[in-house]
């Protein structure tokens, strides 16, 4: 894991050491709670090695450093020096939301692939200006919406997509936790649970059904004993573009029960129900209107790698093979935009659009480089 002299490759098809049978050589910056988590990752996928640590805070770089034995010189304050140092193919970003948009478009510029954690930014503003640098540079930019890769969630998508439960027609989805927020980023921000939390519920409504979601309205509120300072309730109505529609119904203010982290959900279609509740899912066939035929209880199988092990995993091997990782930027669009809709419908208390023209035309105008999705 030495220092390697950085040769020039702004752009362009430069050829990769990893393309020829190498390890991918990755920086990450932000090593709190969850960087943590993803340096293990990192060093437990034998096709990538970290080759720099970028942290703003000396106390976090130290513990990671001695966690991981990690050498003094692939420790960086800032990215701008381990950019200047270092020789790498991609980029792991698991700082706070508001840093996201900084640091995947300077590493995008700098030839680098990306993987950000989720959200892909805190603002709308930020994520068109990453979907158009992935564009310009030709740089792969995915977002780590490992929810995807949960057994259950596998599961859920596999079933409501093979069409046993027929044309979607509605679908509920409650989440109720108590998350205490004391020192974390999500006490500070306007809206915790919307942005960094709901955003994987989005995302899941979209990946479980296989379709967009079209508009949004609701409320959010802070039930009185919230140590959260933004909203941590929202209630919320999408409406999907078969004209389907999903109630929402979140806090992170609970008290007494909670459920898991996905939610409970019920879909509903044109041929029965599935229910998907504390890790288990039930399959309602109901051909003739409200009578229930028959009642099953899914087997979940579970893959051989889950979550961010997954997105990883993908990642390396999309870009080996020339396909387009399930959730880059062109992809989360679609997601993001949901949660910023749903910001602006419980502050006006209107029906929003969740594609307003402006990132119509930003859809319209920035393209992915590669066609094929990976499957
Ligand atoms: N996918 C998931 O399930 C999941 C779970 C938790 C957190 N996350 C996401 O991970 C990200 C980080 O969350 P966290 O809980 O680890 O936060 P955290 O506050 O614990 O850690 C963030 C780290 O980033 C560092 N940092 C801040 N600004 C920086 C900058 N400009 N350059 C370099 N380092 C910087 C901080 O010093 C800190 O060490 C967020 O986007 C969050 O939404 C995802």
């Amino acid at each position: 894991m030495g220092l390697v002299a950085r040769s020039k490759r702004r752009g362009g098809n430069f050829p990769h050491p990893f393309l020829i049978g190498g390890e991918m050589r990755f920086i990450q910056v932000g090593i709190g709670s969850m960087g943590r988590r993803w340096l293990q990752w990192l060093t437990g996928n034998s096709d990538a090695e970290v080759v720099a640590l970028v942290d703003v805070d000396p106390t976090a770089l130290a513990s990671a450093r001695a966690a991981g034995n990690y050498r003094e010189e692939i420790c960086f304050s800032s990215l701008r020096d381990a950019l200047k140092h270092v020789d790498a193919d991609a980029l792991v970003c698991i700082t706070p939301p508001v840093h996201h948009k900084q640091c995947v478009t300077q590493a995008m510029k700098a030839g680098l692939n990306v993987i950000t954690e989720k959200p892909m930014a805190d603002s709308l503003p930020d994520c068109i200006s990453i979907l158009r640098t992935s564009h310009d540079t030709e740089r792969t930019c995915v977002v780590s919406q490992n929810y995807r890769y949960k057994p259950e969630t596998q599961t859920l998508a596999h079933l409501v997509r093979s069409g046993q439960i027929g044309d979607i027609g509605q679908v509920k989805i409650d989440y109720y936790l108590g998350w205490d927020c004391e020192g974390r980023f999500t006490q500070e921000i306007e809206h915790p649970l919307l942005v960094d939390m709901s955003i994987h519920h989005f995302d899941l409504i979209r990946f479980v059904t296989g379709l967009n979601v079209v508009s949004v309205r609701g409320e959010s509120w802070n039930p009185p004993w919230s140590n959260y300072k933004g909203d941590c309730s929202s209630a919320l109505v999408f409406e999907l573009e078969n004209g389907a529609h999903v109630v929402y119904n979140a806090s992170w203010g609970a008290k007494g029960q909670f459920c898991g982290w996905d939610g409970n959900w019920q879909i509903e279609g044109s041929k029965g129900s599935i229910l998907y509740e504390k890790g288990q899912i039930t399959i309602y066939e109901a051909p003739k209107l409200y009578r229930v035929t028959k009642t099953e209880t899914v087997c979940i199988k579970k893959p051989e790698k889950t979550g961010q092990e997954y997105v990883l995993n993908n990642f390396i091997h999309s870009l080996k093979h020339g396909l387009r990782p399930q959730t880059d930027v062109f992809d989360n669009i679609h997601s993001i935009a949901m949660v910023f809709a749903a910001i602006k419908a419980v502050k006006t208390g209107k029906r929003t659009p969740v594609l307003d023209r402006r990132l119509q035309q930003a859809i319209a105008d920035y393209k992915p480089r590669l066609a094929k999705e990976e499957a």
